[in-house]
């Protein structure tokens, strides 16, 4: 049996030591790569606050072990997220100045991007039911429903014209 886990992040091949087996991604992530766009706030997969992509679906790294990954699997994190929509979105966002104390912000972000990943004209309860997972302190959510609202159209616009 290998001694080593590998996983692959932002494209990258990662070995880790496989004592990093239990080790959630949240920590390997911030402490080990150094990517501290994702952060922590709850560690019980109830704030959102560390929400990354695996192979293009919102999860919860506090409570993804590294082991459960493999090698195919790809994730994503804030500083890579440039697909087309995480741009359109990331601009909609500047646009409301949606960002307060910003650090739910990158969570927030990811989930949006996965939701408009799937569902391209999001109705106001779609937005509410997707994101309801990600938690703001400052009270952010009507500028999120609208970011996601703009970018969506954005998006569409793009593809009409
Ligand atoms: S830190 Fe993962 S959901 Fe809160
Ligand atoms: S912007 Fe401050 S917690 Fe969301």
């Amino acid at each position: 049996m290998a001694d080593y886990v590998e996983i692959n992040v932002n494209g990258v091949r990662h070995r880790l030591d496989i004592r990093h087996k239990r080790t959630p991604l949240l920590w390997i992530l911030r402490d080990e790569l150094k990517l501290t766009g994702t952060k922590y706030g709850c560690g019980i997969a109830q704030c959102g606050a560390c929400t990354v992509h695996i192979n293009g679906l919102s999860r919860r790294s506090c409570v993804t072990e590294v082991g459960e990954l493999t090698e195919d699997d790809k994730v994503i994190t804030i500083e890579a997220a440039d697909s087309t929509i995480a741009k359109a979105v990331k601009e909609s966002w500047v646009q409301h100045q949606v960002a307060q104390c910003g650090y739910c912000q990158s969570g927030q972000i990811m989930s949006a991007t996965a939701l408009l990943s799937k569902n391209k004209n999001p109705t106001d309860d779609d937005i509410d039911r997707v994101m309801s997972g990600n938690l703001c302190r400052c009270g952010t959510y009507p500028l999120i429903r609208k970011a996601i609202k703009t970018a969506a159209k954005s998006l569409t616009e793009a593809n009409n014209g």
